[in-house]
């Protein structure tokens, strides 16, 4: 059994700690987390996926941002705790989270990955989209929630809104 819910703000620091497992050491110099900084992450749209027990198995997290002026969102990261990995549990946040998103009317969803694990969602490289640097631009992918969403859509992706303070 998976319980999915919304992320809460107690949960931060255990998903943290799920995303330093998940990922290789130094995550948070890649160039994606620039286009994080200082901005809140789409609170409706953060997923935590527990067993029965309670331990977390899955993290998903969504950003704004924009794509030559455009409104898009930033998906990611999501990791699934190693234990857990190969079990569906990754694609299953991934349906949710997606359905959700184009429940709440977003149209474009942006990610940097591996293709052959995103494709299967229907994300497709994105040509023209140019991520701060260093991306390598094979993993800029895309997905139109709406037809057409991504077709005229291109330029620097930049932070959805500024820093304050
Ligand atoms: C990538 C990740 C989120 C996938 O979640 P998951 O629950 O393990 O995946 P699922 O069970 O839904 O799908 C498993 C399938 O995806 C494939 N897959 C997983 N990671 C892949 C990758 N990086 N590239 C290509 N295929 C991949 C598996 O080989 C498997 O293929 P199969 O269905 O043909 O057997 C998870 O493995 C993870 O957290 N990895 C470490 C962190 C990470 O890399 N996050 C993504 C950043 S791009």
């Amino acid at each position: 059994m998976i319980r999915l819910d919304t992320e809460r703000g107690e949960d931060w620091w255990e998903v943290e700690a799920l995303y330093d497992l998940c990922f290789a050491p130094g995550r948070e110099a890649l160039s994606s987390y620039r286009l994080r900084d200082g901005v809140e992450p789409l609170a409706a749209l953060c997923l935590t996926a527990r067993d029965e027990a309670g331990i977390l198995m899955a993290a998903i997290r969504f950003w704004p941002v924009r794509v030559g002026g455009a409104p898009a969102l930033l998906l990611g990261p999501i990791a699934v705790h190693p234990t857990h990995q190969g079990e569906g549990v990754g694609a299953f946040l991934m349906r949710e989270a997606l359905e959700r998103a184009a429940g709440l009317g977003w149209a474009r969803v942006l990610l940097i990955g591996d293709a052959p694990y995103y494709g299967r969602f229907g994300f497709e490289r994105l040509d023209g989209v140019e991520m701060p640097p260093p991306t390598n631009p094979e993993r800029v992918l895309g997905l139109a929630l709406a037809p057409g969403a991504w077709s005229g859509v291109s330029g620097p992706v930049t932070r959805a809104a500024e820093v304050r303070g």
